[in-house]
């Protein structure tokens, strides 16, 4: 591992298609903002996502010196490194553990990333074998575990965590996305939930925040300009400044281990 990174920051979810790759890329930039030096490493080799969230053009690639160094890919002067890149036409990779892992430990270790005070990391979704070699793999300061309001992700969520509390990782807290659409009349809970938020509490989890479905967003993340550089000054923006402002300071206290008492699961 690199000596030069002062912290890695894993941001996981027990499933696919909640937002982790709009809050790592978002919270990645917010952290940026705060005047950190930040890299991006997106270890999601079955739906690689940074490629398109930050623009990069297909024939785009991170070079490789004599030495065998890899310069990553620059945007908004954070580096940045993807399976994406690699990859010919967004062509389909079947990956077993030990290549996986190889692949891994040479984005970590042959990437110039530079001094990094934080090298944001979007895991893959789920908790299988893969996920749990990648938190054991990278020296992890920290997760982050991205959840949707409803109960179905709640128990995905449980895994996710006990994951992290297998492998060792502190977990900093919880992150959920799409938590309302904000209506001109009212905050529409369309995947159920509500404004209470009890439910983190009872397990025992940090709840660090609630990001509302937002068409800017959804944009921001297809257009290649994520919402955080697009419009800094926006509320969900600021939602995301707050998020890097915790997350910073929860690593800063933080000492021990995961100490949650979770529900069993079957
Ligand atoms: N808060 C949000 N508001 C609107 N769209 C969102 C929000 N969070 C994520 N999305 C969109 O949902 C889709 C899935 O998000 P993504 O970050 O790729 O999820 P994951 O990495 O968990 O698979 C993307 O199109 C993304 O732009
Ligand atoms: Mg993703």
């Amino acid at each position: 591992m690199a000596k030069n990174i002062k912290n890695v920051i894993a941001v996981g979810s027990g499933k696919g298609g909640v937002g982790k790759s709009t809050v790592a890329v978002n919270l990645a930039l917010a952290l940026k903002q705060e005047g950190f030096k930040v890299g991006l490493l997106d270890s999601d080799i079955y739906g690689p996502s940074i490629p398109i969230m930050f623009g990069i053009k297909e024939g785009e690639k991170p070079t490789v010196t004599k030495e065998n160094r890899i310069t990553p890919l620059m945007r908004y002067d954070m580096p940045l490194m993807s399976m994406g890149f690699l990859l010919q036409q967004r062509e389909a990779v079947i990956w077993r553990g030990p290549m996986l892992g190889k692949m891994l430990q040479q984005f970590l270790e042959q990437v110039d990333w530079g001094d990094l005070d934080y090298l944001v990391v979007d895991l893959p979704p789920g908790t299988g074998d893969v996920q749990i070699s990648l938190a054991q793999m990278i020296p992890l300061s920290g997760a982050v575990v991205v959840t949707t309001p409803q109960d179905v992700a709640m128990v995905d969520v449980i895994r996710a965590i006990r994951m992290f509390e297998m492998t060792k990782v502190p977990l900093l807290g919880i992150v959920e996305n799409m938590s309302y659409f904000q209506a001109p009349d009212q905050k529409y809970y369309i995947f159920g939930g509500g404004e209470d938020k009890s439910r983190y509490q009872k397990l025992g989890l940090s709840f660090l925040g609630e990001f509302p479905l937002e068409v800017e967003t959804r944009v921001g993340g297809d257009e290649g300009i994520p919402i955080v550089v697009k419009a800094p000054q926006s509320t969900q923006a600021k939602r995301f400044a707050g998020l890097a402002k915790q997350i910073v300071a929860s690593l800063k206290t933080r000492t021990t281990g995961n100490d949650l008492e979770l529900p069993s699961l079957h």
